[in-house]
């Protein structure tokens, strides 16, 4: 005999006459409740759960009161009461319970959909870097910054003034065919020719101006000159300038502080060395070479031959320098006979090549990314 479908037969159907037959009854029909209750774990399947028990016509517990409560002979009745009565309290709130649980599954199921799972992986956006001249500006001013210079800017658009003359080089000075350069096109009538400065240099003028001594400054930015584009010139590239103008700064502060830089820069194995040179605007003049950063200033190559960048010199030329030419301080009105001072103008661009072993000046500025990503 099997409980299972008989709540719809009568207990004398069964064979039950006794109390004692009740309770196991009962049991098989908790067991039944309980299997099916374990199935029902979404909305639909828990509806069909519910009616099968609770529905007020054919539901289990129904039929339970109908067929084994009401006919049953009092003896009996007494006993399936009290059954019936802890199977209802079982079967109610088993089946509260399980709508809970499938509700808040959903809740979770619709947040698990929602969530963003944070272990994807996610869209790169590139992020960009500083350009190696902007790095090596950088490696500059840090070691200028460190021994005392500050960092000032000026316009690139110059007067002839500052740009030529307050440099000592007038108006038919042969060297302003080096410097020839880019001259604005100003409405008819403007007051003063305006060009592209050749150099930093403008603003050794500029500062002078402005304040007094003791002053120490450098000066980067872009300069431009009137030259065809190859390996080595680009009509725009980068300067810094410095100057440094005090009441007692000797020849030996000028060169020491060079060497520190050239040191710094390049590294301590590398020696600078000068050489006499000519600009209008200092005497002396000199310019500065390094020992040749490629083969270390054996002018050999590591195949043995000829190293091709200094030509097997040994040395390779850096940038110009000098004391300031003392007919300089007339034009800003310092006093020739208590200052002196020294200025140097390097190429950045130059020593970016030098330092990490470029060999086109045109590579800065066309913008390759195969190029650019090498110095993160
Ligand atoms: N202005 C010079 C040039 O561009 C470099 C320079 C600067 C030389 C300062 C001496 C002193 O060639």
């Amino acid at each position: 005999m099997t409980a299972i479908n008989n709540p719809a037969q009568k207990l004398s159907d069964l064979g039950v006459s006794q109390p004692e037959q009740i309770a196991p009854l009962f049991a098989e029909v908790r067991a039944r409740f309980d299997s099916e209750s374990a199935a029902a774990h979404d909305e639909g399947s828990w509806k069909q759960f519910r009616d099968a028990w609770l529905g007020r016509k054919s539901g289990v517990l129904t039929l339970i009161t109908d067929n084994w409560l009401k006919p049953a002979s009092p003896e009996l009745k007494r006993v399936v009461g009290q059954e019936l009565n802890q199977l209802r309290a079982r079967v109610e709130s088993e089946i509260a319970s399980r709508r809970a649980a499938i509700e808040s599954g959903a809740d979770q199921a619709a947040l698990a959909r929602a969530r963003i799972d944070l272990s994807l992986p996610g869209v790169v956006r590139p992020i960009g870097s500083h350009h190696l001249i902007r790095q090596v500006l950088q490696q500059i001013e840090d070691i200028f910054v460190s021994i005392g210079f500050s960092v000032v800017e000026g316009p690139e658009i110059e007067t002839p003034y500052y740009n030529f003359e307050a440099l000592n080089i007038p108006e038919f000075h042969p060297v302003r065919d080096d410097m020839d350069t880019f001259y604005l096109d100003l409405p008819k009538g403007a007051p003063n020719p305006l060009l592209l400065r050749t150099h930093t240099s403008p603003m050794q003028i500029r500062t002078m101006e402005k304040r007094q001594p003791p002053v120490r400054v450098i000066v980067p930015g872009k300069v431009y000159r009137r030259d065809n584009p190859d390996a080595t010139h680009s009509f725009m590239f980068h300067q810094v300038e410095g100057l440094a103008v005090d009441t007692d700064i000797t020849f030996c502060d000028f060169t020491g502080t060079i060497e520190y830089f050239v040191k710094q820069f390049f590294g301590a194995g590398v020696k600078a060395r000068f050489r006499p040179s000519y600009f209008p605007f200092t005497e002396p003049s000199v310019e500065f070479d390094v020992t040749c950063v490629f083969c270390g200033g054996s002018g050999t190559s590591a195949g043995g031959g000829t190293c091709s960048k200094c030509k097997g010199a040994g040395w390779i030329e850096l940038f110009g320098a000098g004391m300031v030419d003392p007919a300089v301080y007339g034009f800003v009105n310092y006093d020739p006979k208590k200052v002196s001072g020294f200025a140097f103008g390097m190429g950045i661009d130059r020593l970016a090549m030098l330092k990490y072993g470029i060999d086109d000046i045109q590579v800065f500025f066309q913008n390759d990314v195969r190029f650019l990503r090498q110095f993160p």
